[in-house]
């Protein structure tokens, strides 16, 4: 197989809750932009959701918002294929033949699974084996790059771990695939400073209403330092999100009142609010629009996930052959 000729990028998100800064500039947005450079998979990761999500009607509720919010921020129906995990369901015949060179040990290091069950997840099986399924998404297109933030890399290298012993045991069948994680949005600080995460409470949401995301940006947590003093820009969470908006200029003149002293937290709070209103401004204008047409955005997803299907039947019969299924 050869993967210098081309670039598959696939990605995925779990619909878990409303999509905030860290998902947008960790994952969407990279992965938005690497749909010019080849071809893409996107996908609405309801399968692995549910290894949180316990409400049905919340499941559904945040699948349809996860939707409008990849298609309202630019996600290319041509050239990328947008779908929900579980109208492919020829994924999870693949994990289960992925899962017989799985090591336990392999599964048993994930930071995942023992963050997760740190905070109070049931160590469920589902919730252990799911790089298994992670494995699966990627593998099941071939994909050779997956645009994620930080703390998927993991997931990603027990992929490529998972797809080379497949690979060496019953033959050539997969493409090995690499992550692909940008060192300046690797890990988005929430407003509390910790890795801005749904399960945190501490998310700046990309959709949320103005006076709630208002509130949250002023609630950033800053040092002590007095209006009058000097203050370090590099080690401000306000900052550190305003960088993410900000052009070269418009950062230099922003240090530099920092520096300066004389410039309070409130006014870089005031500052960010401004800036982060007004980037997803068009982007809400046209969710608005799609909000409207629920049947338009199924449609879509019903055309992703033939597509999607025609590769994972392809894959999943070559895996079956391998291991003598067929
Ligand atoms: P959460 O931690 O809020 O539950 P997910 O685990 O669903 O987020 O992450 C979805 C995608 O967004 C993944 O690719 C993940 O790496 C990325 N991501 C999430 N939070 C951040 C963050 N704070 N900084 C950078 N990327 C992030
Ligand atoms: N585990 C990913 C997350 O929590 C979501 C995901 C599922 C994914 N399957 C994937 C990401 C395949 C990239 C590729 O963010």
């Amino acid at each position: 197989m050869d993967n210098k000729k081309r670039m598959r990028i696939l990605s995925g998100i779990q619909p878990s809750g409303k999509l905030h800064l860290g998902n947008y500039f960790g994952m969407m947005k990279p992965a938005l932009e690497l749909q010019e450079q080849g071809d893409a998979y996107l996908f609405i990761a309801d399968y692995h959701a549910l290894t949180s999500v316990s409400d049905p009607s919340a499941l559904r509720q945040n699948s349809r918002d996860v939707a409008l919010d990849f298609l309202a921020c630019g996600l290319d129906t041509k050239r990328t294929v947008f779908f929900r995990q579980s109208d492919v369901p020829e994924v999870l015949e693949l994990s289960w033949l992925l899962s017989i060179v799985t090591p336990m040990g392999l599964l048993e290091r994930c930071h995942s699974y023992k963050d997760k069950t740190a905070k109070g997840i049931a160590a469920s099986h589902a919730l252990f084996s799911y790089p298994v399924l992670m494995a699966a998404d990627i593998l099941q297109v071939q994909a050779t790059t997956v645009p994620v933030g930080r703390d998927q890399k993991q997931h990603v290298e027990v992929t490529r771990d998972i797809a080379i012993k497949f690979n060496l045991q019953f033959g050539e069948t997969f493409t090995i695939p690499a992550p692909s994680i940008r060192d300046e949005v690797a890990v988005v600080p929430g407003v509390d400073g910790q890795k801005m995460s749904k399960s945190y409470n501490n998310t700046i949401e990309i959709f949320g209403p103005e006076k709630d995301t208002k509130s949250r940006i002023m609630k950033i947590v800053t040092d002590s330092k007095q209006l009058e003093d000097s203050k370090d820009p590099s080690t401000c969470n306000v900052f550190a999100l305003f960088k993410l908006f900000a052009s070269g200029d418009e950062r230099h003149e922003m240090e530099a009142k920092y520096r300066a002293g004389g410039f309070g937290y409130g006014a870089a709070k005031k500052a960010l609010f401004e800036k982060v209103w007004n980037y997803f401004e068009p982007y809400r204008t046209k969710r608005a629009e799609l909000e409207k047409n629920p049947a338009y955005v199924e449609a879509i997803l019903k055309d992703g996930a033939d597509r999607a299907r025609l590769e994972a039947r392809n894959t999943l019969m070559r895996a079956r052959q391998a291991v003598g299924l067929e």
